[in-house]
């Protein structure tokens, strides 16, 4: 007879509770705190790497309803993983600076599964691809992404199958699905840059401005500069061409 499963044995939770090892010597009492939220986030960021692959699959399936619920799950968990920063706002700068030394070289900018999310999204240009390559080789799983493609692009050619073009989106007679799409993919596109920003605050907060980071950074000062990437430029670009113009054809 096989061992009934338990809660404890279902969540694997003896390992999972042995995972979080402090590095500081004595253990500064603040670590643990570090290393659950980045491990939390680590999770969450597998769920939406999961829920990225489903709604690549149903935008390649021409499936606008199936779509809009991936995406507004993915919302759901990236508002998750920003309010998660704000408990290492209540770290304070001397703590961290306490066990700082103990993290060697390591940096939130080796996340691999951050920068599978950044691929799978749609970034390509020179400075993502330079973080890419950065740490060496590029992970299977970046790759992956990188070789699909963005999800602009399946979005765009999931209007066009439908006979439509971004225009009519905004112009048209009324919202529809692929209205309430569009509108979805700028919300995912909207709370990823609040984590960056969050992010770069709370970096400004613990270690100040302009100072370098453990991953060999100008620390916030680099960070701030990713925080205007776009996953989506046709859908801002489509603003402010129709709706950025005044009354007399000057941009406001
Ligand atoms: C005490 C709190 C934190 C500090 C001081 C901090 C600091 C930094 C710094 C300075 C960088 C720039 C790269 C470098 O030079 O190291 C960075 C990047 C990054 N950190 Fe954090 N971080 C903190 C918390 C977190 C948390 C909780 C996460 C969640 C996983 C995280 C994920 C990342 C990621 C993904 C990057 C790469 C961002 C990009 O290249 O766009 N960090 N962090």
């Amino acid at each position: 007879m096989t061992d009934a499963i338990t809660y404890g044995s279902y969540l694997a939770l003896d390992e999972l509770l042995r995972l979080q090892r402090p590095q500081s010597e004595p253990e500064h009492p603040d670590e643990l705190l570090f290393i659950v939220v980045h491990q939390a986030s680590e999770l969450w960021f597998k769920a939406i790497l999961h829920d990225l692959d489903g709604l690549v699959s149903a935008l390649e399936a021409k499936d606008a309803g199936a779509s809009l619920w991936r995406l507004q799950r993915i919302n759901a968990l990236m508002r998750i993983v920003s309010a998660q920063l704000s408990a290492l706002e209540a770290l304070p700068p001397q703590h961290f600076a306490q066990f700082r030394t103990y993290l060697g070289t390591s940096s939130g900018s080796q996340s691999v599964q951050f920068r599978a999310i950044e691929a799978a999204s749609g970034l390509r240009d020179v400075h993502f691809m330079h973080a890419l390559e950065e740490h060496g080789p590029i992970a299977d799983i970046v790759q992956r992404a990188l070789d699909r493609p963005t999800l602009q692009d399946l979005f765009l050619r999931l209007l066009e199958r439908s006979g439509m073009t971004i225009d009519d989106l905004y112009l048209g007679p009324g919202p529809n699905v692929l209205f309430f799409l569009a509108e979805a993919l700028l919300e995912y596109e909207q709370q990823f840059g609040q984590w960056r920003f969050k992010h770069v605050q709370l970096v400004e907060r613990i270690i100040g401005p302009a100072t370098g980071g453990t991953g060999g950074t100008l620390g916030s000062r680099y960070l701030m500069k990713t925080v205007d990437q776009k996953f989506f430029p046709a859908l801002w670009e489509v603003r402010a061409r129709i709706f950025g113009k005044s009354r007399t054809g000057e941009s406001a």
